[in-house]
């Protein structure tokens, strides 16, 4: 998918700049899951998103990529991603994922959250907690890990470890490199796969973004061309943070505090990207 180009090598002081940029979007992402209640539309969510990415002189890698119209994906229920904001008004007990990024002096930020509006079906609460942790085990391997393929395995591992096979990891979409444009090599699956990819290596910046059903893993795209849902109209979440590894450890760029709450538990130490 994202995997015939090369893999682009980042300086320190590259990473530093995709930091501003995955501040930027943690922001912007704070802002539109606030916004994100019951009454509200999806297009209510793009614009607070897109009012903090203007508040902090950062444009949308979103926005007209592949023509693509606003600088979010707001994906509800069976909509598993690319649902486009508009006119859908949100309700108790939706599950939806949102999706944004920004660009801060040409370098990409990319990340994803999964809200629940009022008083969600706990097996939806339990979906989105197995994908947020999912990813988390994912975004570990990256520090404790040798190859971009031992992401893959943590992630499903951990699904099946914690659910069996009640939650379909979806394999169509992927995770990716990210750095001077949104999507680059290499493709991070999701899944064990006998291709161990790339070996990890200092000046990688990888978007880890697992994608759970609570039914089939077959999707197909609507008719606007962009967004996908479930052929079996089951539920999905997703989580997504882009990640830095540079030569004293990793950091995630589009955590506020760089994963270190999520992280350490795991019994990894993230590490802010040095001063060249
Ligand atoms: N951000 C998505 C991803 O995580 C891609 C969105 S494509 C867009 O890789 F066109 F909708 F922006
Ligand atoms: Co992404």
């Amino acid at each position: 998918m994202f995997g015939r180009r090369r893999i682009e090598y980042k300086t320190n002081a590259q990473l530093r700049t995709m930091r501003r940029a995955g501040v930027v979007t943690s922001r912007a992402l704070d802002a539109a899951v606030a916004a994100a209640v019951p009454g509200a539309t999806t297009a209510d969510l793009d614009a607070a998103f897109r009012a903090v990415l203007d508040e902090h002189g950062a444009t949308s890698n979103f926005l007209g990529y592949f023509g693509y119209p606003a600088t979010v994906c707001v994906s509800v229920n069976e909509v598993v991603v690319h649902g486009i904001p508009g006119e859908q008004v949100l309700e108790e007990g939706d599950i939806l994922s949102i999706d944004g990024g920004a660009i801060v002096d040409g370098w990409h930020g990319d990340s994803a959250r999964t809200v629940l509006l009022g008083r969600p079906d706990p097996a939806d609460a339990e979906l989105s907690e197995t994908t947020r942790r999912a990813m988390w085990r994912g975004i570990a391997a990256v520090a404790t890990g040798t190859h971009v393929g031992d992401i893959g395995a943590a992630v499903e591992d951990y699904v099946r470890e914690v659910s069996g096979h009640r939650f379909g990891i979806l394999e169509e979409y992927v995770g990716h490199g990210i750095g001077s444009k949104m999507h680059m090599a290499p493709d991070v699956l999701n899944f064990r796969s006998n291709d161990r990819g790339p070996r990890l290596r200092a000046g990688m910046a990888l978007a880890i973004e697992p994608m759970l059903v609570r039914g089939g893993i077959g999707t197909r795209v609507l008719e606007d061309d962009w967004t996908v849902v479930t052929t079996d109209g089951a539920r999905s979440s997703q989580w997504e943070h882009s990640v830095a590894l540079h030569p004293d450890g990793i950091w995630v760029l589009t955590a506020e505090d760089g994963g270190a709450s999520e992280l350490e538990p795991l019994g990894v130490t993230p590490v802010p990207v040095p001063e060249d």
